[in-house]
């Protein structure tokens, strides 16, 4: 094992076993390029409250920014016998600058390092989540939405045959979703205000504007704060100690998990030779091993059942934290893994159903053969009642009368004599009826959803 942050008060070495079973830098080295961000922006605090001379503080600072271009080129590797990734990087820079190196640590602790480097962590990631793929995801949607402008299909209530709707209008529905996905991530980031300075627990012997200050700085600098205004956090004790910012994120995208599930569930349901309203590319499916005439939605089937991934990472961060006395507890560790797990998983759902959807095509032709049923005109037909001035519960008992005549004796309504139809309602004229059977007549009808 490498060199703790901690060992002055031991005699006896850690287990080994302990060892293993403590470490998080197989995961939390990710947070590196966060890690050394703090670093650099805490050198400076240290210089101005002059714990570091400008010499010191320049040398630690030349060595943190070449560590820093080294994880941005892919050049970093951390050393897994580490503890974690802050102990890392506080080892290497040892190795590069020797004991100037100890001066760094002065007014901080582990407990304000690692909730800054996942609050940094979280800004960064959302941001590049909806740059590249919430947005790229919208933009399949758009196109597809615009390749197929005219296409009406049954709209479902119940997974029944409800009325018939736009693929637009359906289409634009996700897109409202992921919008407002969007703004759910946005809101979470921007309230993330920024730790450092709060020390173990109890704060530090530098005043927190300081911090702030150069927080800012070097946060706008490395390219990490452009978007958000990033604020201090004013209580040391919540600062180390809450994760609720975590659970915030990870809420949001179990939120996005959810909207991609269903679109992937509807689409699922629409490759059936039952419904046969879209053809899923070939490249996007795969076979069985045993049926060789199978095509399957599995891309798709993982990202319904990937729902509940996020939901575990949700409920579990949930369940450690319910119980933790203030302040930092090590059981906090175990928030990072679900954390990047969630991104992770939603980051690949969006990409891959991204490229689904782009090759995705609609068969016309079917879904044309699925809006003969007569039964999507139903509501249409109660309101050409309630225009001949007949109140809406009576017109909807009439229809439904007649609908059910009609599947009883087998019959379609439109079929149905002049004659027969009066016995149900005086007000019916067959010749103006008839034309109500029609997708495109039933979706201009409706004048209240905006296009
Ligand atoms: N790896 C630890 C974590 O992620 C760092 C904090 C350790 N602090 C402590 N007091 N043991 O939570």
């Amino acid at each position: 094992m490498a060199k703790k942050l901690w060992g002055g008060r031991f005699s006896k070495k850690t287990d080994p076993l302990v060892e293993e079973f403590t470490k998080s830098i197989q995961y939390d080295q990710k947070l590196a390029e966060y890690d050394v961000i703090g670093s650099i922006a805490h050198v400076d605090i240290l210089e101005k409250c002059v714990l570091l001379t400008r010499k010191e503080a320049n040398k630690l600072k030349k060595e943190l920014m070449s560590i820093l271009i080294n994880i941005r080129n892919g050049l970093f590797k951390a050393d897994l016998k580490n503890e974690d990734i802050h102990t890392y990087i506080q080892n290497l820079l040892q190795s590069k600058v020797g004991d100037l190196a100890l001066k760094l640590h002065m007014a901080r602790s582990r407990n304000d390092q690692v909730v800054f480097a996942t609050k940094l962590y979280c800004k960064w990631a959302v941001v590049e989540l909806i740059n590249k793929e919430i947005k790229g995801l919208l933009d399949s949607i758009v196109g597809l939405a615009s390749k197929n402008k005219n296409i009406i299909m049954p709209g479902f209530t119940h997974l029944q045959h409800a009325q018939p709707v736009l693929l637009v209008d359906y289409l634009g529905a996700y897109q409202k979703m992921l919008r407002r996905d969007i703004l759910r991530l946005i809101n979470i980031s921007k309230d993330i205000k920024i730790t450092l300075g709060s020390g173990a627990l109890a704060g530090s012997p530098i005043e927190a504007v300081k911090y702030n200050v150069k927080v800012n700085e070097y946060i706008k600098q490395f390219g990490i704060g452009d978007v958000f205004n990033i604020e201090p956090t004013s209580n040391s004790l919540d600062s180390v100690s809450d994760r609720d910012f975590i659970i915030e994120i990870i809420s949001a995208l179990s939120i996005v998990a959810m909207h991609l599930s269903r679109l992937a569930e509807d689409l699922i349901i629409w490759s059936t030779k039952e419904f046969d309203f879209v053809e899923i590319d070939e490249a996007f499916c795969t076979g069985s091993s045993l049926m060789p005439q199978k095509k399957n939605p599995d891309a798709l089937e993982l990202i319904r059942g990937y729902a509940g991934r996020l939901y575990g990472n949700l409920v579990s961060v949930l369940t450690m934290m319910k119980g933790l006395p203030l302040t930092y507890n090590r059981d906090m560790q175990l928030d990072k893994e679900p954390l990047f797990n969630s991104f992770e998983i939603v980051s690949s759902e969006l990409k891959v159903l991204a490229g689904l959807i782009k090759t995705l095509k609609f068969n016309e032709e079917k879904i044309k053969e699925h809006l003969e049923d007569e039964s999507l005109y139903a509501t249409d037909l109660v309101y050409y009642l309630v225009d001949r001035k007949i109140p809406f519960k009576e017109a909807h008992t009439i229809v439904g009368k007649l609908v059910k005549y009609s599947l009883d004796n087998d019959i379609l309504i439109k079929n149905m004599p002049e004659s027969l139809l009066k016995r149900f309602s005086n007000k019916i004229v067959k010749k103006e009826i008839v034309k109500l059977f029609d997708p495109l007549v039933s979706v201009k009808s409706k004048k209240s959803i905006k296009r």
